[in-house]
């Protein structure tokens, strides 16, 4: 049922548990970036909740409060962390081991990130091959391994005195999945858990028991786990939010910026070949071809959406499109992304673009959990559940209703996501027509 214009929203009160599963690179950017800004060390820089701000009304009302004000959205102060990885290394150490942010920024934030330890994880190595760890559950089946995350949900949340919870998905990319017949109904998954089904991945476990007890999740890999029909039931029984998947930063986020302004301009592409070197954990976990193929069918999606070869076959039939990802370890978290994009204009004549985009992976992505961690909160506030589709601005592969293509093109999911929240608050959409200041 749609929501609303202006529908009431419940107030920010008490402490949000924001539960992160992995506590990797992303996840300790984002927990120290948090507990630096709230020391006043830095800014929140990338982030749309906490720099943002939406335009009200005619361009002549000067009316634009930051997106914070306008929405009620937990602050930062009331946020608790929480976590699961397969290494039991505090959220110090293992920023320390991912070495995105310097150790003179971590020596200040040692106290709060030494307390955050991680719990044992729902782990099998069949789905992440690079990588083994000690700190993992052990239970009967997969079903027993939802109830133990389960239980444990529920002491987090009371220890920690938390008013609401959040759970967002940032550990390792797993293998490539298929829809399954498993998936369909919310009976056949839990049935499939309890024979210890290998169509049931880990993620699914942690997103199983998270909607269960009605939790929003994000999904930052570009792994299947909410996106499949039992999950979209269970979300709409418990009334849950949910999104995903794969964070839209560096080439992708590059891609989806370049593609719209080409296309808007009718200008036609022969190909565009983009390659990475990246030398962190996700690098080594993604040199595994079976968890590299799920990230490429996640950053190959965009350019056809965007593009339309269908609507526009004289400009964007048949274009090549090749990502690579390389792993080369003395790069660390600093990715490198090259592309080199053949375009064609007024009859024909060709052109080249080429980007060299040194990005830093976890510092683009950080922002992003926070606004999700906060939209998804509000999004339940608010009563909203299932698919969160104006927050595709986060993703390379933003969920959708069944049926429906997603939008990728960045400028068209700011706008949606803008929108919503003008919609959410009572306020006039924006629609750019602009006629009424020349009458
Ligand atoms: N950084 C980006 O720009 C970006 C963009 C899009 C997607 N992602 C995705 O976000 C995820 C996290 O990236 P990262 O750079 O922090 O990787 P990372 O390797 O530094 O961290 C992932 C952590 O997850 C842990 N882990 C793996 N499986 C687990 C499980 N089943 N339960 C609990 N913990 C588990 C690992 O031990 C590791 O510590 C990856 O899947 C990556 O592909 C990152």
């Amino acid at each position: 049922m749609a929501i609303k214009k202006g529908t009431e929203i419940a107030p920010a009160k008490g402490k949000l548990g924001v539960l992160l599963v992995g506590l990797g690179a992303v996840s300790t950017t984002f927990i120290a970036g948090v507990e630096a800004i709230k020391m006043g060390l830095a800014e929140p820089i990338g982030s749309l909740t906490q720099m943002g701000t939406v335009r009200l009304g005619k361009r002549t009302e000067n009316r634009s409060p930051a997106i914070k004000d306008f929405v009620p959205l937990a602050s930062l102060n009331d946020l608790v962390f929480g976590a699961w990885d397969i290494f039991p290394e505090s959220a110090y150490d293992a920023a320390m081991h991912a070495g995105v942010l310097e150790k003179d920024l971590l020596a200040k934030l040692k106290t709060p990130l030494q307390k955050i330890k991680p719990m044992k994880a729902v782990f099998d190595q069949n789905y992440v091959k690079r990588l083994n760890g000690e700190n993992v559950k052990k239970g009967k089946n997969k079903f027993d391994l939802a109830e133990q995350l389960i239980a444990e949900i529920e002491e987090f949340k009371r220890k920690n005195k938390c008013a609401r919870l959040v759970m967002v998905w940032a550990a390792s990319t797993e293998i490539f999945l298929k829809q399954h017949a498993v998936y369909k109904t919310l009976k056949s998954f839990e049935q499939a858990m309890r024979d210890n089904h290998k169509a049931i991945a880990p993620s699914m476990i942690y997103a199983y028991a998270a909607l269960k007890l009605g939790i929003p999740f994000a999904n930052g890999a570009p792994n299947l786990t909410v996106d499949i029909p039992a999950m979209m039931e269970l979300a709409d029984q418990m009334g849950a939010p949910l999104c995903g998947k794969d964070f839209k930063t560096g080439q992708t986020l590059m891609k989806t910026i370049l593609a719209p302004g080409l296309k808007s301009r009718m200008l036609g592409l022969h190909g565009w070949y983009s390659t990475n070197i990246l030398g962190n954990r996700d690098g080594e976990v993604l040199d595994d071809p079976e968890s590299f193929k799920t990230k490429e069918e996640s950053k190959l999606s965009v350019l056809e959406h965007i593009l339309q070869p269908d609507v526009y076959p004289a400009l964007y039939k048949d274009f090549s499109h090749v990502v690579r990802i390389n792993y080369y370890p003395p790069r660390g978290d600093n990715k490198e992304g090259w592309d080199n994009i053949d375009i064609f204009g007024w009859l024909g004549y060709k052109m080249q673009i080429k980007v060299d985009f040194l990005c830093r992976d976890s510092i683009l992505a950080a922002p992003l959990v926070l606004d999700l961690a906060l939209f998804l909160d509000l999004a339940q506030r608010v009563g909203m559940k299932g698919v969160q589709e104006w927050l595709s601005f986060y993703f390379k592969s933003p969920m959708t209703a069944p049926g429906l293509y997603p939008e990728h093109d960045i400028f068209i999911q700011l706008m949606k996501l803008k929108n919503t929240l003008r919609h959410l608050r009572g306020e006039d959409l924006i629609t750019h027509l602009g006629l009424e200041y020349y009458d």
